[in-house]
């Protein structure tokens, strides 16, 4: 078994111990570079905040890039940057620039807030960086506010065109839509669209611990689309690639398209090819699962490279088919959002 994960490793192509029982290829990797935020949005923050890990117990800069590196050397292609807010981290614009060098990963990506994004655009895409989603809830700045409890829709607005002007192509927008409170927004979302080259992806709002999901706050992707086809009926549906955790539509003669995140009304589980590594270094084989193991513990005890691809392994395989469904979800413990990392 350990010379067939290495034969691979040397291959380059994804070394079975990425690969699930289910036949599922791992070979994309989301890391969490920090449980902070600047904001405290209402379906990832917890009222009441979070219990912060010790620093000492965070990943430090060369552990996430020995991390990223061992996955890459796994077969991982695409490796995507979150939090918390990544931008928090003052050795992101290294670690993206370590991490963008690895033989074989062709996407360093990074989700973000975009407060302070339009400061640093260049510098990060000078490092590395080539794919960038951008959150963003409302329109309308009292009701940004009211959602990340913090004011900042213009600094926002204006990291989304930095990020164009600075050639991200396109720029995602990740809008977390619930009912009575940003569902209004939809058609003004899509009209986004109509200039600039934005993938707006409409996300299903999703139970995670703290965050007060009800499944009458969760609009369904159904919905959504009726909404969205009474003012643009023309909407047409996209072809989706290979692992695409989006629908893609577009309204014909725009500029960018728009996706719709399912995950609660039509999981994608069946082509999931994600695993992430929390602030504190477990690795997390689903978002809505529970098993974690820690990896920065198996750095730290220096455990032979042997006994680290067996632990990954051994967490690959246990890996369910499929998610719970919302509403055991909505009743199972798991991290708060925002101590995962979307
Ligand atoms: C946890 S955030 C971390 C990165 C960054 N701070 C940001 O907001 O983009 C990653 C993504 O998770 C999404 N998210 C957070 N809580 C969610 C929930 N309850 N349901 C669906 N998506 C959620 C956010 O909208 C964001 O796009
Ligand atoms: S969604 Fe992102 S910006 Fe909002 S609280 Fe969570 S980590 Fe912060």
């Amino acid at each position: 078994m350990m010379r067939a994960f290495k034969q691979k490793i040397k291959d380059q192509e994804v070394s079975p111990c990425l690969v699930d029982t289910f036949g599922r290829k791992h070979n994309y990797l989301r890391i969490s570079l920090t449980e902070r935020c600047n904001f405290r949005c209402q379906y990832c923050m917890p009222e009441e905040g979070v219990t912060l890990s010790p620093k000492a117990n965070l990943l430090t800069t060369s552990e996430v890039i020995n991390i990223s590196s061992l996955f890459v050397r796994l077969g991982v292609t695409k490796i995507r940057f979150t939090g918390g807010e990544p931008l928090i981290r003052k050795d992101l614009k290294d670690i993206i620039k370590s991490v963008s060098q690895l033989n074989g990963l062709h996407t360093v990506g990074m989700t973000t807030n975009g407060l302070v994004l339009y400061r640093q655009i260049k510098e990060l895409k000078d490092a590395g960086l080539n794919a960038l989603n951008i959150s963003l809830d409302s329109l309308i700045p009292a009701k940004f506010e009211f959602i990340a409890r913090i004011k900042g829709l213009n600094k926002v607005m204006k990291s989304i065109d930095a990020a164009l002007e600075g050639g991200f192509d396109p720029v995602k927008i990740n809008c977390v839509v619930m009912k009575g409170i940003n569902d209004d927004e939809l058609v003004p979302f899509v009209k986004l669209t109509e200039h600039k080259n934005l993938d707006v992806r409409f996300i299903e709002y999703s139970p995670f611990g703290g965050n007060n999901w009800k499944d009458n706050k969760m609009v369904p992707y159904i919905e959504m689309v009726t909404k969205i086809k009474a003012e643009f009926p023309e909407l047409q549906r996209l072809k989706d690639l290979p692992n695409d955790t989006s629908k893609a539509y577009k309204v014909p003669g725009f500029k960018g398209q728009i996706g719709f995140i399912t995950s609660m009304t039509e999981n994608f589980c069946g082509s999931c090819n994600r695993l992430r590594i929390t602030a504190d270094g477990n690795l997390k084989v689903c978002l809505f699962g529970t098993e974690e193991i820690s990896l920065r513990d198996a750095l730290r005890q220096n455990m032979s490279e042997d006994a680290v691809l067996n632990m990954i392994s051994s967490a690959v395989l246990s890996k369910k088919k499929q998610h719970a469904g919302m509403f055991n979800l909505s009743k199972m413990k798991n991290r708060p959002m925002i101590l995962i990392g979307g």
